[in-house]
């Protein structure tokens, strides 16, 4: 019943459409020419489910079955140079063009736009915006990500914008080698209708990197890969939407330069990657609005990305230390009691945090009062130690008590905050609530009034230092008034989301937010939920907030970190998670790890240990599971898990300057933390599928054990010289794979040589960490030079810009130069030690005491004897 009252809508549309289009003329489908074009540069004609003959052929398309069935390549395809937009006029303006495009035909779709105008902007040297929209009515614009660039200014671009024969297409062209970058002059399967866009660019290489959140390896397939992007409240799975959007992609020319493309568009989106290769754009709403980045290199492509996008937010300094955390741990007594075991141990605990399981009744800002009855003495408590405590903080709040007895539903009606449904009440559902939820919607201008009354109000009660904000794709599981019939919730085109529907496990997509329907704005909700919540965290603590927010958008890095979600205890997943967060690095988002041991399912003592050895490297480092399975924290895994457990976290700590010192250059520069090979050595074309191992900034590779317990794995290294973290061995490579030995107890560690590396003591927390002295790990290179940089401020305070210390560290054969490039109010602790690798054939290991070198007396020269 509701499919035939859609297509009446939808032919009654076309009807309407055929009569203001000039002209409409069925294209006569030329079987010939359709044998000619080969299956991996087929576009698709008919991206529904259940293509047949009849309906391709209606569609003016080709329709050729292959003789063995290839998963994802269309049947239906276009013909070449099919009729779609060609250009009417095109304007050279300051700064870039302006020019528009007209349709002769009709695109399958309701309501295509007719005439619509392409603007250019040359906005530097290396990035220009390819706008495309409709002249003549205002379509949706995501204001996320808020981006802020300078006046356009070009002196030199690497670029040229180049026009497609016969007025159709267009591409953009790098000027050194002429690869095309960005090639669209193939507009055949282009369509602008209201709720249907797609485009296609050729790609320059099947070296692409990037487009998610997905489950998948760092390097994207290009064999018929459908990427499905609509935030989604499910385990990360092969090619299902998961939590977030990020429509960014790195790509690696054959030339080894780099490009990048991020489309701005926050309505629902598929993109395919084909064969060709090609990458095909589909978006349900919105506008096309791309960013080109003309690299040359991978990181400047990614710095050129988060110059539009935003850079990461600085995180404080002891986010950087391991957390504790689990759901179902039902009281305060066995919050303590797993906590305490774990320090007993030494493992160096430095962040507790609860679940939803402090709540009372699962109400957002309420406490058990019966099974938590303690915590604001217990987090004070925690404080004393110089430890600290995170929170669960859902999105929707409470809709069935007692009037006057909760204000985060009281408030909230009074602040009129809440989503709305299509006859402007508000819009119910249901969460972890008892009866019903109720949505903030984190766009409403009255929202931070809100939310940070909310978040002062339980801070004032349980002083936490974090909020861990879930359950914001938005997830919703009920619809106690089910969804107006509407096409938003059914549009012509359905993208392949998991469940089918658009309202799948969230909100109707008639609802109203201030922003717009939640159609247009439903990928938005966590990252402004992130904008709100960051803000009025550093406002309620005066100092840097801590956030991690399970559904994130581009540009979330500048409100805080991220997590894996709900990922299985399985060996799979444990690989998985790298490629998971080397993407989070390339969309900018630098603070991220997966659960530790895994979420879902019962973990293994041989995984867990693992687990644990790996999740010391990554940048945010959790270990966390769900409720009903066995505990996973390092002591409740056994002595083997805790052995691990205590030589990778006392390595992480040992590196916490070094790793905070990245942490802001990636704020200040958009640098990346974690980072993926390819970034580092695009020249190399052996790391291009690396993913496996990674590097913390330039120096440290890491090199987990992924399996149970081998005698050895194989390692990668680029060529030049690396040292074995734990004894010092160089490896001199030419770029080939070491077979590295290992045990049970270590995960494989190497260090590059030219580099130099700020080290402190391990310890219990990260404050006693912060005021042990310093040592300089100076790993020389074949030349006998290594270079490195110290950044330092209190850890904590909102201004990173100013007031900091940051020392320059260069190492040229027997002398170590140190300046300091700023001096900030926080003392350096000061340098002790040196310790230089590789002064005589690479191979000894020289540790200088120095005497308590302090910043007044920089610069300062510290030599050592050659041998
Ligand atoms: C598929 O079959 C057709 C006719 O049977 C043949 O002409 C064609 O070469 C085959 N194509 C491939 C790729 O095998
Ligand atoms: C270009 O085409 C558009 C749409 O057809 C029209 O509105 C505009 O006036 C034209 N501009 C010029 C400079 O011809
Ligand atoms: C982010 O939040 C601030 C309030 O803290 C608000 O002024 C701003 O408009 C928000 N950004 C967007 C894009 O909504
Ligand atoms: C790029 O193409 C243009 C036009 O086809 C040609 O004049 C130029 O020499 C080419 N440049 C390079 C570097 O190949
Ligand atoms: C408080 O916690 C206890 C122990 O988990 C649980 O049995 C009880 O239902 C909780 N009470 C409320 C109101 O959430
Ligand atoms: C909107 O929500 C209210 C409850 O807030 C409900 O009574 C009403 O039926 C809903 N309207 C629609 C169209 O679902
Ligand atoms: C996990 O292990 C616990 C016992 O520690 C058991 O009660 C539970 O059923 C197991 N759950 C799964 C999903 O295997
Ligand atoms: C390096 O040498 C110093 C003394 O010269 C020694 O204390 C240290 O243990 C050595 N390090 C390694 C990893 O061998
Ligand atoms: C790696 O070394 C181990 C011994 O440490 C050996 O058993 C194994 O065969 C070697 N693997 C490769 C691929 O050379
Ligand atoms: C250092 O460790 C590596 C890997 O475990 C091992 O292969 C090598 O023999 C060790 N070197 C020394 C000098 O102990
Ligand atoms: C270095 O400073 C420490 C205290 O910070 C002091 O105990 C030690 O004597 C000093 N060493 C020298 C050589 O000055």
């Amino acid at each position: 019943m509701k499919v035939l009252k859609r297509r009446f809508i939808f032919l009654f549309i076309v009807f309407y459409m055929s009569e203001t289009l000039a002209i409409n003329i069925p294209q006569i489908v030329d079987v010939p020419q359709c044998a000619n074009v080969p299956e991996n540069e087929r576009l698709d004609c008919y991206p529904q489910t259940n293509a047949n003959q009849e309906e391709c052929e209606a569609r003016g398309c080709c329709w050729i079955e292959p003789n063995e069935s290839v998963k994802g390549l269309p049947y239906c395809f276009y013909q070449p140079k099919a009729e779609s937009y060609k250009f009417t006029n095109v304007t050279e303006i300051p700064d870039g063009i302006n020019a528009f495009l007209e349709r002769s035909s009709k695109s399958p779709y309701p309501s295509d736009v007719s005439v619509i105008q392409l603007i250019v902007t040359y906005q530097s040297d290396t990035t220009l915006r390819l706008k495309i929209i409709d002249p003549n009515r205002q379509r949706f614009e995501t204001p996320f990500p808020e981006v802020n660039l300078p006046t356009p200014k070009t002196e030199n671009p690497l670029y040229k914008f180049v026009l497609g024969d016969d007025k159709q297409g267009f591409k953009i062209v790098r000027r050194s080698d002429n690869t095309s970058v960005f090639d669209v002059s193939d507009l055949s399967n282009f369509i602008y209708s209201n709720q249907f866009l797609q485009i296609t660019t050729k790609l320059p290489s099947s070296n692409i990197y990037g487009l998610g959140e997905q489950r998948k390896h760092l390097k994207l397939s290009t064999d018929w890969n459908r990427i499905t992007l609509f935030n989604h409240d499910t385990a990360p799975q092969d090619h299902v939407n998961i939590y977030g959007t990020h429509p960014f992609y790195l790509l690696v020319e054959d030339t080894s330069n780099a490009n990048g493309v991020f489309l701005k568009n926050s309505n629902g989106l598929e993109l395919i990657l084909q064969p060709s290769p090609a990458l095909t754009y589909r978006a349900i709403g919105g506008i096309l609005d791309f960013y080109v980045f003309l690299g040359p290199t991978p990181s400047d492509v990614l710095k050129q990305y988060q110059e539009v996008v935003g850079k990461p937010k600085m995180p404080p300094f002891w986010s950087l230390g391991f957390h504790l955390c689990r759901w179902g741990i039902n009281d305060l007594e066995t919050t303590k009691k797993v906590l305490q075991r774990n320090l007993d141990a030494g493992i160096p605990v430095e962040v507790q945090w609860n679940d939803l399981d402090y709540m009372d009744k699962h109400n957002d800002f309420t406490i058990n009062k019966t099974a938590f009855a303690g915590l604001p003495e217990f987090v004070q408590d925690l404080h004393r130690q110089g430890r600290r405590y995170v929170i669960l903080i859902d999105p929707g709040v409470s809709g069935s008590e007692e009037l006057g007895s909760y204000p985060p539903y009281d408030r909230g009606v009074e602040l009129d905050v809440f989503v709305k449904n299509t006859t402007d009440q508000i819009f119910i559902g249901k969460v972890w609530n008892l009866v019903s939820t109720v949505f903030p919607d984190f766009t409403h201008p009255n929202a931070y009034t809100y939310w940070k009354e909310m978040l002062k109000q339980f801070h004032d009660v349980v002083p936490f230092d974090g909020a861990w904000i879930d359950m914001n794709e938005v997830s919703n599981s009920e619809f106690p008034y089910g969804c107006p019939d509407s096409d938003l919730d059914h549009p012509m085109y359905q993208l392949h989301t998991e469940g089918g529907t658009l309202q799948e496990k969230t909100l109707c997509m008639t609802a109203k937010q201030h922003l717009g329907v939640h159609y247009d704005v439903h990928n938005l909700y966590g990252i402004s939920e992130a904008n709100i919540t960051s803000r009025a965290l550093s406002e309620i603590l005066g100092e840097r907030s801590f956030i991690i927010s399970r559904s994130t958008f581009a540009g979330q890095g500048r409100y805080g970190g991220h997590w894996g979600g709900d990922v299985y205890s399985t060996w799979d997943e444990l690989r998985y998670s790298i490629p998971h967060l080397l993407d989070f690095s390339l969309f900018g988002v630098p603070l991220m790890g997966s659960d530790i041991c895994g979420f879902n399912d019962n973990t293994t003592e041989e995984l867990c240990n693992r687990w644990m050895q790996l999740g010391a490297f990554y940048p945010f480092s959790r270990n966390h599971n769900s409720e009903k399975l066995r505990d996973q924290d390092p002591v409740a895994m056994g002595e083997q898990v805790v052995r691990s457990s205590l030589k990778a976290l006392r390595v992480r700590y040992s590196l916490l300057p070094y790793l905070y010192t990245l942490f802001w250059y990636a704020s200040q520069e958009g640098t990346t933390v974690a980072r993926p090979l390819v970034v580092e050595f695009p020249n190399d074309p052996n790391t291009y599928d690396i993913d496996t191992t990674f590097l913390w900034g330039s120096a440290l590779l890491i090199a987990p054990v992924l399996e149970d317990n081998p005698s050895s794995i194989s390692v990668y290294l680029p060529k030049g010289r690396w040292y074995n973290f734990y004894n010092r061995t160089l490896l001199e490579s030419v770029g080939e794979s070491f077979n590295i030995s290992t045990d049970r107890d270590t995960i494989p560690l190497f260090l590059r040589g030219g580099l130099i590396v700020p080290m402190q003591s391990p310890a219990a927390t990260t404050e006693e960490v912060r005021k042990s002295d310093i040592k300089l790990l100076v790993a020389l290179d074949e030349n006998g030079k290594a270079k490195g940089n110290m950044y330092w401020d209190d850890g904590l305070s909102l201004d990173v810009s100013s007031d900091y210390t940051l020392l320059e560290l260069n190492a040229l054969q027997n002398t170590l130069e140190l300046t300091s490039l700023n001096k900030g109010s926080t003392g350096l602790p000061k340098i002790t030690s040196v310790e230089i690798l590789g002064s005589s054939n690479g191979v000894n290991n020289k540790s200088i005491l120095i005497d308590n070198l302090s910043i007044d007396s920089y610069p300062a020269k510290v030599t050592w004897p050659m041998t």
